[in-house]
Order: structure tokens, then sequence, then C-alpha cells
């Protein structure tokens, strides 16, 4: 016997449960299912993101600060440690118990809801009258739409598959059970600068292998610089342009043979290999094939601007579709969903999505870089403001970076903003809002920011692009 849903989301990552969630506010009997698992048989929902993604690694990134802090920040202030220790366990089991409130979190915001919640793999049977069916276990649920949102996987070197012991993907570098001595990197991306950062301030010797000759390509050429040389300073040994070849795995750790950027033969030799080369969409077990769901050359279902697939009432969202795979780009797109099958007009910005890297300094930036204005020819305007100059920096003994804005030559509307430095994933929340709002530089520059604040920097940075900061 089958149970009749108005929408069965797939997969209760941030894209899946936040849309089921929207789904059932707007008056649908809604199913989410959800195949995640926790150490003891239970569901863990929140996906990737809750529970080897967004919230570990924020859990590890932050112990992992006060730890530097502490052994070389804190004398400084005066404050004096004699000695200071790491239990690695327990920082392990404190991230294990922030993942668990989020997932209780979630099963709790589903049932207040009144989301039916399945645990299981979620896959598609057949289309029906009305509809499609889906199976989850021995159960058949009917949907009159199905919300496709089962995220993505780390991505393997070919021949080198993932053993999370010495080969690992994000999965195992946020459960290592010690500090490894030496740590390999393969590609300087956004999980390889974050579980760097976390192992290389609590000891290891970290070394990343970037096949591209650029340090962070998609990122404003002088952010980039400017963390580049942050992070070479803390020690991080960042390899550009590199190719890496033959990988070998044993008791005594992992070596990794590459050229370097010269075309030399190099070998690197290290306890633990992180692989962070990008993630693939994931259709494991949906049985997408069967009833025609189109996928694209790399594994994306197929959708349009509305996030509509090929087949009538199946829509899609998040890491397995195309754009940028962020935790808050997936939960715009399932709101949007669900606002559109309710037939109103979800929306979503993809030139106002934000983007952070939590290293330290943090990079966060919204809209055009410097790079891309000057390819598509549009005539712009930049203004930077150095955190040096920042009284509240100063005050908080962290003054790298900087922020740059960049607004249209004629109109002085915002094109981007590009931050590295103390809080920037905080402080770019202000900019998406006035790109969003379509702001000008000189409306920034002419709102009043409490003092001492790192958002005077934006301030600051709106009125550098006018060429009249004051405190600078
Ligand atoms: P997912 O979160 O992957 O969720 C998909 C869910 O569907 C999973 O629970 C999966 O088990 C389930 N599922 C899959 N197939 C089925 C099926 N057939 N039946 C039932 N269930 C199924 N993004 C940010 O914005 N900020 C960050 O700080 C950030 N940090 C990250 C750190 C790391 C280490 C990683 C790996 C990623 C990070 N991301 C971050 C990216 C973010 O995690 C993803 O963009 C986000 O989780 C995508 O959400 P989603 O709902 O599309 O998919
Ligand atoms: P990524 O796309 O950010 O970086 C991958 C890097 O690996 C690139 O620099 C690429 O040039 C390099 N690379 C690819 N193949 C290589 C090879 N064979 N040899 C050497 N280098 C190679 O991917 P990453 O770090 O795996 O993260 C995946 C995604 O997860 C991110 O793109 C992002 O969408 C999401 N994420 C977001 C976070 C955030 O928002 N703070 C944090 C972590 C992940």
């Amino acid at each position: 016997m089958s149970k009749n849903f108005d929408v069965i989301v797939i997969g209760g990552g941030p894209g899946g449960y936040i849309a089921a969630i929207r789904a059932a506010q707007l008056g649908f009997q809604v199913a989410c299912i959800d195949e995640w698992t926790n150490s003891k048989g239970g569901p863990a929902p929140g996906g990737t993101c809750t529970n080897v993604g967004c919230i570990p690694s924020k859990a590890l990134l932050q112990s992992s600060e006060h730890f530097e802090h502490a052994g070389h920040a804190f004398a400084d202030h005066g404050i004096g440690l004699k000695e200071l220790s790491i239990d690695v366990a327990k920082m392990v089991a404190r991230k294990d118990t922030v993942v668990k409130q989020n997932n209780d979190g979630i099963l709790y915001l589903l049932k207040k809801n009144k989301v039916s919640f399945f645990h299981g793999r979620g896959a598609f049977a057949k289309a029906v009258e009305g509809g499609h069916e889906v199976t989850v276990g021995d159960e058949s649920l009917i949907g009159k739409h199905v919300i496709v949102a089962t995220g993505s996987n780390a991505r393997a070197l070919a021949d080198t598959p993932f053993d999370e012991v010495n080969i690992l993907s994000n999965d195992g570098a946020l459960k290592l059970g010690a500090v490894p001595k030496k740590l390999g990197v393969i590609g300087s991306g956004v999980i390889g600068l974050e579980m760097g950062s976390v192992w290389r301030r609590l000891g290891a010797d970290v070394t990343v292998l970037e096949g591209l000759p650029t340090f962070l390509g998609a990122v404003d050429e002088q952010i980039a610089k400017e963390a580049h040389k942050a992070f070479t300073k803390q020690g991080l040994k960042i390899e550009l342009g590199v190719k890496v070849g033959a990988i070998k795995s044993g008791k005594k750790g992992v070596t990794v043979a590459y050229a370097n950027a010269k075309g030399e033969a190099q070998e690197l030799a290290v306890d633990k290999l992180i692989v962070s080369i990008g993630r693939v969409p994931n259709t494991i077990g949906l049985n997408a094939e069967s009833v025609g769901l189109k996928l694209d050359e790399r594994g994306a279902i197929v959708v349009d601007d509305e996030c509509k697939t090929n087949l009538a009432g199946v829509w899609a969202v998040g890491d397995v579709v195309r754009g940028p795979m962020l935790a808050h780009k997936a939960e715009e797109e399932g709101v949007a969903v669900a606002e559109r099958i309710a037939g109103q007009h979800g929306h979503v910005n993809f030139n106002t999505i934000p983007w952070v890297i939590y290293t330290s300094p943090e990079i966060a930036w919204v809209g055009q870089t410097e790079q891309q204005l000057k390819a598509s020819g549009r005539a712009y305007k930049a203004g930077t403001f150095p955190f040096m100059a920042n009284g509240r920096a100063r005050a908080l003994g962290d003054t790298t970076g900087m922020v740059k804005m960049l607004a249209d030559a004629t109109t002085d509307e915002i094109l981007g903003v590009h931050i590295v430095g103390p809080m920037a994933s905080e402080l770019i929340a202000e900019c998406v809002v006035a790109m969003e709002f379509r702001a000008s530089s000189e409306d920034l520059a002419r709102i009043c920011h409490a003092h001492p604040s790192l958002s005077e920097a934006t301030k600051e940075a709106a009125l550098a692009v006018d060429k009249r900061t004051l405190n600078f």
C-alpha cells in the first residue's frame, strides 16, 4: 500500500531538508528521505554539510585556532601558559557532539513542520498517474512532485581510491586520531586550505600540491596573493603547477611522485594524504537512468534555471545540479523550488551568492573579481582598505588583509567585494545585502558603521572607491 504525498524530497542535506520544511510551511504533505546513518545505526540528516562538511570542519577549525592562539597569540596579551597540549580524541569527540546536535536539530525541525521522515535510500520506481513512485526500503511513496537533493561525493584521483586510513577524503580528514607529523594535501582549493590549516595549527608539517599554476584562481588576484603570503608565513607549504604521478600507500605512510612546475621529478613522503580535488554529483542508487532522468557528462542532473529536470514534476537542487557546491546555494534552491511548486516566484540570484574560505585569515567574496571585470571590458573603479588601519583589528591583534570593493565606473553600482582578513565570513553579509539592493559604493560609504568595528573597513573601502578614505 503506497503512501501519498504532495512533495517527496530525496536527500536530507541543506538542499533537501530546507526544501521539505519550506514545502510543509506552504501547506503541502511532505516526505523527506535520507540515508545518512550515524555510528549507532540511527538517522543522521543534514547531509555532507552537517556530517562531514561545513559543520565538523568549522568545529575543528575553531578548536585548532584556539590552540594556535594559546600557543602564539596569548603571549602578546600578557597571558602566560606553561604547558600547552592537545587531546585530539577529545577535540574530535567535541566535533562529533556538535554534529549530533545538528542532526537532532534537523530531526526536530522536520517533526515540528510535520514532514514525514524516512531513513533509507530513496529510489525512483516509475512514473504513475499524476506523479512518481519512489521506494525507500519496502515502502512505496507516491509524490505529485519529487525534489532530488542527493548531494555530492569526494572525487578520488584515478587509480588511488580513498581508504580513509592513509588516503583521506574530507571524511577521513575530519577524524584523524592523532596529529600526523607530515601531512600531504592534493589540491589547494577550499577543503585543502581549510583542512590543511587545521592540522598545521596542531603541529603537522603540511605540504599542499596544486595542479594549476595559479593559487585560488577563482578568487580576486590581489586577495589570493595576500592570502598566499599569509598562509606561507604560517608555514603552509604550497607548490603550484605540479603534476601528480604515482601514489604508494603502505604501513609507513604515503609517497607521492610528482613533477614540479619546472617539470622536475619529485617525491613527497607523508604520514597521511588528503585528496581534495573537487566533488562529483551523487546519483548513486537513485535509479535515475531507468526512469529517464537526464544527467550531464559530469553526472549532474540536468536542470533549467528553475531547477526543473526533464521529467515533469521532478526537480533537483544543490550539489547534484550545476552551480557552486555550497550549502547556502543548495538551501536557496530548495526554498525557491518549494515556492515554485506552490505557484510562487521563487528566485535565486547567482550573482550575489557569497563564498567564504574559513582559513585564518578568512577569505570571503561576492560578485565579480577584478580579473573578470577586466576580461568582460566593464569599466570599473576599485577601492581597498587594509585592516592594518582599522582600530578594532589592531585591538584584536589581527591586522592581516584588506577589504576591496569594485564598482561600476559610471553608475557606481557595487559589482564585487573581496575580503581577506578577520571575520571576513561575517563582513561579507553586509556587502551581499548591498549588492542585492543594487547599492552604489557611495550608499555604503554614507551609512553609519559602529566604531570600533571591523565593518568600518568595509565603509572605508567604499570611501576608497571615491578616493576619500578617512583613516588611511
Ligand atoms: P548533501 O549535503 O550532500 O546532502 C545529500 C544527502 O542526500 C545526504 O544526506 C545523502 O546521504 C542523501 N542521499 C543521497 N542519495 C540518497 C538517496 N538515494 N536516498 C536517500 N538519501 C540520499 N559549503 C558551504 O556553504 N560552507 C562551508 O563551510 C562548507 N564546508 C564544507 C566542508 C567540507 C569538508 C565539504 C566536503 C563540503 C563543504 N561545503 C560547504 C559544501 C556543502 O557541504 C555542500 O555544498 C552541501 O552539503 C550540499 O548540500 P546538498 O543538500 O545538495 O547535498
Ligand atoms: P575545489 O574545487 O575547491 O579545489 C580543488 C583543487 O584541486 C583545485 O585548486 C584544483 O585545481 C585542484 N586539483 C584538481 N585536480 C588536481 C590534481 N590531479 N592534482 C593537483 N591538484 C588538482 O575542491 P575541494 O577543495 O575538494 O572542495 C570541493 C567543494 O566543496 C568546493 O569547491 C566547495 O564548493 C565545497 N566546499 C566549500 C567550503 C566553504 O564554503 N568554506 C569548504 C569546503 C568545501
